[in-house]
């Protein structure tokens, strides 16, 4: 069945319409909420928001992939989640003194969902930027200020209390450079991708069941760590062996961390991509060992790639606990690279990226 369009669904053409892209994270994962450093960079994939206002107060909100629609008000937010980060977005923009008048919105993505490529940022980018366009916003809201409400949207909207790398990368990356990101003090970089190297992405088939809740629990046990070191963040210790002295998990919690920002900002030196692909598999090592946020069929997974001669490095990539991997291959190889991966890993995978 093709996806129903804007004016399937509503009658009409829209008034305003944007799009945003999701992300993959390359290097510094559980970093940012520890006001560390990040480097991701988009996926072709995209979500596009298309509005236009309608009479009296309720929004409408059709989601084109799901197939699913949704009626709310700004005062009384919806239950589904996918309408909770568009409802998020209206809010906090509301929450700006913008009058926002009662639309009719139609979502369409093909940002593969639910695998740690950031579906929800990019809808809360692409509502974001749909609605600087319709209430003509340009001034007031750069894109950086859209990743800020967006997070926040995620955060108070949503329930889900990740940090700013994600709505950042949707914002203001691309998919042919690496965003690298300072999430304390906001200063980027746009990156050249290692040279002759692309990114290949494979789902596990795994879903992310404990990710909410462990995500939550290592969010804890960083501020504990940076608490019992006595700094603001686990971002301002770069000797690693300061960890040493605290209890466990609290020590290697932390020593992910300090050892995950020293590594994105080695590989933002220029390093060529066999250095980068040693940085990608010793994240994964740390992320699996010290973090422990993989599972054994991430680690198959990675496993798998590493063995692959074209490909430099591959770990987990996103929150962990399911989800997608993430390799850099040599150019021009991913696609293959990804067939015999996949033949060996059985039928639960797919190839997210490059977009088949
Ligand atoms: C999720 C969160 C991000 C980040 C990653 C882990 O994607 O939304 O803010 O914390 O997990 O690096």
């Amino acid at each position: 069945m093709s996806r129903k369009s804007f004016g399937d669904v509503f009658g009409g053409t829209p008034a305003a319409s944007a799009d945003a892209p999701g992300r993959v994270n390359l290097l510094g994962e559980h970093t940012d909420y520890n006001d560390g450093f990040v480097l991701p960079t988009a996926i072709p994939q995209r979500t596009r928001v298309q509005l236009r206002p309608a009479p009296g107060e309720r929004f409408s909100l059709y989601a084109a992939e799901l197939d699913e629609s949704a009626e709310f008000t700004l005062a009384a937010p919806p239950q589904d989640q996918f309408a909770r980060y568009v409802y998020g977005c209206l809010h906090q923009l509301q929450a700006q003194g913008v009058r926002i008048p009662a639309l009719q919105i139609h979502v369409d993505s093909d940002v593969p969902m639910g695998v740690g490529l950031s579906s929800s940022a990019a809808l809360e980018v692409a509502t974001l930027r749909a609605l600087r366009t319709l209430l003509q916003l340009t001034g007031e809201l750069d894109d950086v200020r859209i990743a800020q409400l967006a997070q926040r949207a995620e955060i108070e909207d949503a329930g889900v209390n990740c940090g700013i790398m994600d709505q950042m990368a949707s914002s203001l990356a691309d998919d042919t450079s690496m965003l690298f990101l300072d999430t304390r003090t906001l200063e980027r970089r746009v990156l050249p991708l290692p040279a002759g190297s692309e990114v290949l992405v494979i789902d596990s088939g795994m879903p992310r069941t404990l990710a909410g809740s462990a995500y939550n629990e290592r969010r804890a046990e960083c501020e504990a760590a940076a608490a019992a070191l006595g700094v603001k963040a686990l971002r301002d210790v770069s000797d690693v062996t300061r960890v040493e002295g605290l209890p466990e998990p609290m020590r290697r919690r932390a020593r992910h961390v300090v050892t995950e920002n020293e590594r994105v900002l080695r590989a933002i030196t220029g390093i060529g991509p066999a250095e980068f692909g040693v940085l990608m598999n010793a994240s994964h090592d740390s992320l699996r060992d010290d973090y422990e946020v993989s599972i054994p069929e991430l680690d198959r997974l990675v496993g798998l790639l590493r063995a692959q001669p074209e490909v430099h490095g591959a770990r987990l990539t996103g929150a962990g606990f399911g989800g997608a991997c993430v390799a850099l291959c040599r150019a021009g190889e991913a696609v293959a690279v990804s067939q015999r991966v996949l033949a060996e890993y059985g039928s639960r995978g797919r190839l997210l990226v490059p977009a088949g």
